[in-house]
């Protein structure tokens, strides 16, 4: 199934995290990549080992996973930084990107949010590229 095209949705706190990291880790177990883009940034703690809690230690003893070869790990990781501060530095046009993450990389407030939207709007209406942010 996992050369399909999936939509995990649901209410806050309904696991579509936990369901990620999980479809994650199963693939990173078999041996395949996967490129993640994680706006939230509450993904990228598979790079680190997982430590127990009460609420962990439940469910390890409830699904008997300890004798089905369940350990605490970190995952290999790699990441690509928009910011350019902790990763690989990764270049995209403005045209390509999102007003949503283009607004956090800039640190606006949500008037210039607001304004950034309207920027994207018109330029897709009227299917024009946006080249640069010169005023
Ligand atoms: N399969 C599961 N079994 C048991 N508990 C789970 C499971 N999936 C998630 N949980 C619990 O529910 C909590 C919330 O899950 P998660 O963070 O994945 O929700 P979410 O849908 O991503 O929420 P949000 O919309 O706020 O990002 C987790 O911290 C975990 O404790
Ligand atoms: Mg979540």
């Amino acid at each position: 199934m996992a050369n399909r095209h999936g939509l995990i949705a649901g209410a806050t706190g309904t696991g579509k995290t936990i369901t990620l990291k999980t479809l994650v880790e199963s693939f990173s177990d078999m041996g395949v990549p996967v490129f993640l883009a994680d706006m939230k940034g509450d993904i990228s703690g598979l790079a680190k080992i997982g430590c127990e809690t009460d609420k962990t230690k439940i469910n390890v003893e409830k699904y008997g996973l300890a004798s089905k070869g369940f350990r605490y790990q970190a995952y290999p990781v790699e990441f690509w930084d928009l910011f350019g501060l902790k990763g690989l530095p990764v270049r995209v046009t403005l045209s390509e990107m999102d007003p949503t993450l283009l607004s956090k990389i800039l640190n606006l407030s949500e008037a210039q949010q607001g304004v950034l939207n309207i920027v994207f709007r018109v330029a897709d209406d009227e299917s024009l590229l946006i080249i640069d942010l010169k005023i």
